[in-house]
């Protein structure tokens, strides 16, 4: 295949995102992980699945970095995942030594590629990926808003029965506690939910996709969710292998827009061959607002907590 993406982390996310690239038949899958014959085994498992599958990509296995040379995509996942009762941001210092390893390797293979940043704390481990690549901020983006409206997308199918495709859903801020779902652009064959479900019901979906990830950690016990990240991580990389252009909520640097300066913020980005291609701003309420705003403290809160930390 002409296009290649490396999955750094051949974990639960890791490797399914390698999957999905692969019966996409998007690109060439290099799949990278510290444990000795994880990767390689997983690469040739997934090679053996093709032919039934149908797809022609490459899925090769490393413990190195020498095989990720030239690709077009760096999607990280390597880190440690939560376990009941940890919160994502429990698992920064351990996560921001290993993104800051992972970053360090990878760019040196392929310096003209385009991160996709999966593991958490999302917004603080997109820090660190931003200053140890010294690539410019277009290239640089984190995965957390398609999950998380992707969430909000089945909860409002559930709630109407209606088909997931018919519903689009806004998703602003950080991933975590203090996201803000945006009931009001948030529709269903294009009209708004406020118009469909009461605003109890709302809140209620709201509430569940907030702690969407949380839901899931504690059915699982032993890891965290692992098949929509791995989705959300994959459409992103479609539009921007493809030059889609789509707009789809992601985790960006921002220098002024919405009134943020010098922050990784989930907010709506046009994605394309050159990774984001525009920052879309929209009009906020005041609620809106300063909800946007609270969840940038936090995310805030936790870059500075980075500054003092030995990773
Ligand atoms: N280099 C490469 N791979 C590494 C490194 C490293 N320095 N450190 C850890 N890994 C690998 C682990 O060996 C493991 O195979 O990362 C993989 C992580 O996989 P899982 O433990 O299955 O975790 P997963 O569920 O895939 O989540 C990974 O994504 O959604 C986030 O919060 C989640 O931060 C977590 C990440």
């Amino acid at each position: 295949m002409d296009k290649k993406v490396t999955v750094v982390g051949a974990g639960n996310v890791g490797a399914t995102a390698a999957q999905r690239l692969a019966e996409k038949g998007l690109c060439d899958v290099v799949l990278v992980d510290i444990l000795e014959g994880v990767p390689q085994g997983k690469a040739l498992d997934l090679m053996e699945a093709a032919p039934v599958e149908k797809h022609d990509a490459h899925i090769t296995g490393s413990n190195s970095y020498d095989e990720t040379n030239g690709s077009d995509i760096i999607i990280i996942t390597a880190g440690i995942p939560r376990k009941p009762g940890m919160s994502r941001d429990d698992l920064i210092s351990t996560n921001a030594g290993i993104v800051k390893k992972v970053v360090t390797d990878v760019v040196k293979q392929s310096p003209e590629s385009i991160l996709i940043i999966v593991s958490n704390p999302l917004d603080a481990m997109c820090h660190v990926a931003l200053e140890t690549s010294g690539f410019p901020k277009n290239r640089v983006i984190g995965m957390a808003g398609v999950l998380d409206s992707a969430r909000f997308r089945s909860f409002i199918a559930m709630e109407l029965n209606v088909s997931v495709e018919n519903t689009h859903a806004f998703v602003l801020g950080g991933h975590g506690d203090t996201m803000v779902p945006l009931p009001r652009y948030s529709t269903v064959a294009g009209i708004p939910i406020t118009e469909l479900i009461s605003k109890e019901r709302i809140d209620a979906i709201v509430d569940r996709t907030a702690n969407g990830g949380a839901e899931i950690v504690s059915l699982l016990k032993t890891g965290s969710a692992y098949y929509a990240p791995a989705s959300a991580a994959v459409e992103m990389a479609e539009s921007i292998l493809k030059d889609k252009k789509k707009i789809l909520p992601c985790a960006a640097y921002l220098e002024g827009e919405y009134g943020i300066n010098n922050l990784f913020i989930g907010v709506p980005v046009k994605l394309g061959t050159n990774g984001i291609e525009d920052i879309v701003e929209i009009k906020l309420t005041d609620d809106e607002k300063t909800r946007l705003n609270q969840s940038a403290d936090a995310v805030k809160e936790l870059v500075e907590l980075l500054k003092t930390l030995d990773y």
